[in-house]
């Protein structure tokens, strides 16, 4: 039987390149699915394209409290409730020195990656412990982060504290709750080949090129390649894997070696 025939999954950021991929597999894997993204138009395009499995879905903006709880509301009503989470929507700012960003793009960048996480685990969280409570139901919560929550991040600072912080939350929310069914895990992606990537504005560390600026990327990765999309929606389903039952509170690299070294 699929891994996740069923479940009632909620996926943010699902029209961008991770989220996609993400909300694909699971729609192949059996699960009912909330999508929801500030990308209405292709939002909407991709729940016509998955097909065989019950789609809601719903446009808004992740930095604000009110699209947390209409998710979860959204997923009550249609689903009777949320089995997963993927907390993926994120945006990156351009490549600076830290003292060059301004307040303005600091703030969103904090708003969208680690308060948008922080509303959206405040309305889940509260939804899966009552329904644990009612009737033993046991969910899971997978919040997409970045290598750059593990380490520092040249020109990347604000994401880096703004990912830093996801990876506090998760754990943190991990313990609190632990014995009450629900697991929370982190995944820790280098760079992978998404819109994010391939088409940030400016350069990294002067690079001028987006092919210059993957190379001095990959120079640092181990295996010398950027991450294939594929490969990081693996670990997410990993992550949230039902039998995936004892792994709470990680922080999974997925990063071809970058922090093992
Ligand atoms: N691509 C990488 O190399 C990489 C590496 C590490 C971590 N990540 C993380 O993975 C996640 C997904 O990134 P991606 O590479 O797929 O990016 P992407 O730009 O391809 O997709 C991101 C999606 O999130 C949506 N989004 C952005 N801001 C939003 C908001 N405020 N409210 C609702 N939706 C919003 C966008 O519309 C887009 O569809 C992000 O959290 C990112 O930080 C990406």
């Amino acid at each position: 039987m699929a891994r996740f025939a069923g479940r009632a999954v909620l996926v943010s950021g699902a029209a961008g390149g991770f989220g996609r991929s993400i909300a694909t597999a699971l729609a192949a894997e059996g699960a009912r699915l909330v999508l929801t993204d500030r990308d209405e138009g292709s939002l909407e395009a991709l729940a016509a394209e998955l097909t065989g499995t019950d789609i809601a879905t719903l446009a808004g903006d992740v930095s604000r409290e009110a699209t947390a709880s209409a998710l979860v509301d959204l997923a009550t009503e249609r689903f009777c409730g949320l089995d997963i989470a993927i907390n993926n929507a994120g945006i990156a700012h351009e490549y600076r020195r830290l003292q060059e960003i301004s307040a303005e793009e600091a703030e969103r960048v904090i708003a969208v990656d680690l308060m948008g996480v922080f509303f959206a685990m405040k309305h889940q969280i509260a939804a899966m412990n009552a329904r644990f409570a009612r009737d033993g139901t046991k969910a899971a919560i997978v919040n997409v982060a970045s290598v750059a929550g593990l380490g520092g991040a040249p020109l990347l600072s604000v994401y880096a504290a703004a990912k830093h912080g996801v990876i506090g939350l998760t754990k943190s929310a991990a313990a609190e709750n632990a014995s009450r069914g629900l697991r929370i895990n982190a995944v820790c992606p280098s760079f992978a080949r998404t819109a994010m990537v391939l088409g940030a504005p400016g350069s990294l560390a002067g690079a001028t090129e987006p092919s210059e600026a993957e190379q001095k990327i990959v120079r640092g990765i181990p295996m010398r390649r950027l991450a294939e999309i594929d490969e990081v929606v693996t670990a997410v389903l990993f992550a949230a894997d039902p039998a995936n039952g004892f792994m709470t509170g990680a922080a999974i690299p997925v990063d071809g070696g970058l922090t093992a070294i």
